[in-house]
């Protein structure tokens, strides 16, 4: 019997048959309505939240199929079982593929009934309880879990704590690996938005052709392949948060489809003319100029002023060399951790980074930012293999280098020699990475501190290579 009574509605047009299982189900404590026919089973749907819905497959007018359709459209929490006579498992196959839970065939045992009602009762409250675990588990994306205290992070957090609250839609900017997600996430679970869903959607990893099914569901049949009806993105993320991840990667059909969305606050699935509206805040995050793009006509400019209206700019890491050791921290006890769950033997001390090795560490350019930052300090901890301390040799070789080429005692000869041009090549690559930092990317200035003229600095770039264009 379950703990709190269930409000059960029972579709059936033979009434004797009807009132018997619904006294045997009141007696097991479930509070039962009775409908006699699809038609008023649609009616009283649409007027009372139901936790369960019993119907018999076979109704004259509106059939079964029909109204479990119906039922699980408008609620998709609801438990829905059908009853078969005839022995036709053809079309309760169908009924389930139209979102009923179970079948149980006639004649109605009520014993059988129970226990398909006891499992889908209990397979839900599985359901939920893993979207409690989840939950908990995303309280990891507070503003605490975003390291840094550099200026640029501080100026960061205070407009994060100023907008997230609202419902404005967010355009996040930041090279890739600078935490456009972790910030997005961070947002929802600070607006009054976290006790609904953040839904991801990568725009660049999914086809095309697939992005506006995903985005905005479709009906069965819409294409081929589309078997059933589907929620989209959006429709998930009702009353939470969408993050629509590079999006300037979205084709322009689909850009004019989404500035209706954020015009309208609704929309119609493929091959659908129902027009569904919905709640949600948007926050998109591209690693592109996304300004640029539209000056380029790549990107629709009314589209761009509607994401646009709280920019957030995620700085570089090579902007904030002073949160390099905080976050070589974060991660060495994040990894610390990880390894103590796994049941690994507790360290006594705690795994640190040489000062030469966290020079090394603050002076390189990190075009992959954070993220690169974490993997390389996951992998000097693999290196390190029992010593206390990770060592400059412990680091890839790219972050190695970066200080070799601006230390002063890099011009004295190796008692192994050296390759001439490749250690050019690395002060020169130094002196560049030097030059964009101090101002900011802009290679017009940069070219002017290294006394070149800026194509010739565009020259360079391309064939060093490594130095990204900021
Ligand atoms: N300020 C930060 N503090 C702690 N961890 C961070 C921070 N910024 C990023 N990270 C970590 O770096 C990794 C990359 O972050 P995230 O995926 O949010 O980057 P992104 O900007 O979305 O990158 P991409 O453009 O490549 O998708 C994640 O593991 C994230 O936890
Ligand atoms: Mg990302």
């Amino acid at each position: 019997m379950p703990d709190t009574p269930k409000h059960l509605l029972i579709v059936e047009d033979e009434a004797p048959l009807r009132q018997a299982i619904a006294e045997q189900l009141a007696d097991h404590g479930y509070r039962v309505e009775q409908a006699e026919s699809g038609e008023v089973a649609l009616a009283k749907l649409t007027e009372f939240a139901f936790d369960i819905i019993i119907t018999d497959l076979r109704l004259p007018g509106v059939d079964g199929s029909a109204v479990v359709e119906a039922a699980v459209g408008r609620y998709p929490h609801i438990i829905a079982i059908v009853v078969t006579g005839y022995g036709t498992v053809k079309d309760a196959v169908e009924a389930i593929k139209r979102g009923a839970f179970d079948f149980v065939s006639k004649p109605c045992q009520i014993d059988e009934l129970l226990h398909v009602l006891d499992s889908a009762l209990e397979q839900r409250r599985l359901k939920s309880e893993n979207a409690y675990l989840r939950a908990q588990l995303e309280q990891r994306y507070r503003f605490e879990e975003i390291i840094g205290k550099s200026q640029p992070m501080v100026r960061l957090f205070q407009l994060l704590e100023t907008v997230a609250p609202t419902n404005s839609t967010i355009l996040i900017t930041g090279e890739t690996g600078t935490g456009k997600e972790v910030v997005s996430r961070a947002i929802h679970h600070n607006s009054p938005r976290r006790m609904h869903h953040f839904v991801a959607l990568n725009c660049s990893a999914i086809p095309e052709t697939l992005l506006e099914a995903e985005l905005f569901g479709h009906v069965r049949g819409a294409f081929t392949g589309a078997v059933g009806n589907r929620q989209g993105r959006l429709e998930q993320a009702h009353k939470g948060t969408l993050f629509l991840d590079e999006v300037g990667t979205m084709s322009p059909g689909l850009q004019m489809k989404l500035l209706r969305v954020l015009q309208e606050r609704e929309f119609e699935r493929v091959g659908d003319s129902h027009t569904i509206k919905v709640d949600v805040r948007v926050i998109a995050a591209t690693n592109t100029e996304l300004g640029r793009m539209v000056a380029a006509g790549q990107f629709r400019e009314d589209l761009f002023y509607r994401l646009n209206v709280i920019p957030v700019r995620l700085p570089p890491l090579r902007e904030r060399k002073e949160d390099v050791p905080l976050l070589v921290h974060h991660f060495l006890e994040k990894l610390e951790v990880e390894r103590a769950a796994r049941g690994g033997a507790k360290s006594s001390d705690r795994l640190t980074v040489s000062q030469e090795g966290m020079r090394r560490l603050m002076a390189y350019y990190w075009p992959g930012n954070v993220r690169q930052l974490e993997n390389a300090i996951e992998r000097a901890v693999a290196l390190t293999a029992g010593r206390s301390q990770i060592e400059i040799g412990d680091l890839p070789v790219e972050v190695q280098q970066a200080e070799e080429s601006a230390l002063s005692s890099a011009v004295t000869l190796p008692a192994g020699g050296v390759d001439l041009s490749e250690f050019v090549a690395n002060i020169e690559r130094e002196l560049i990475q030097r030059s964009l930092e101090r101002t900011g990317g802009n290679k017009g200035q940069a070219a002017r501190l290294l006394n070149l003229k800026r194509t010739t600095l565009v020259e360079k770039l391309k064939r060093l290579g490594r130095v990204p264009n900021p």
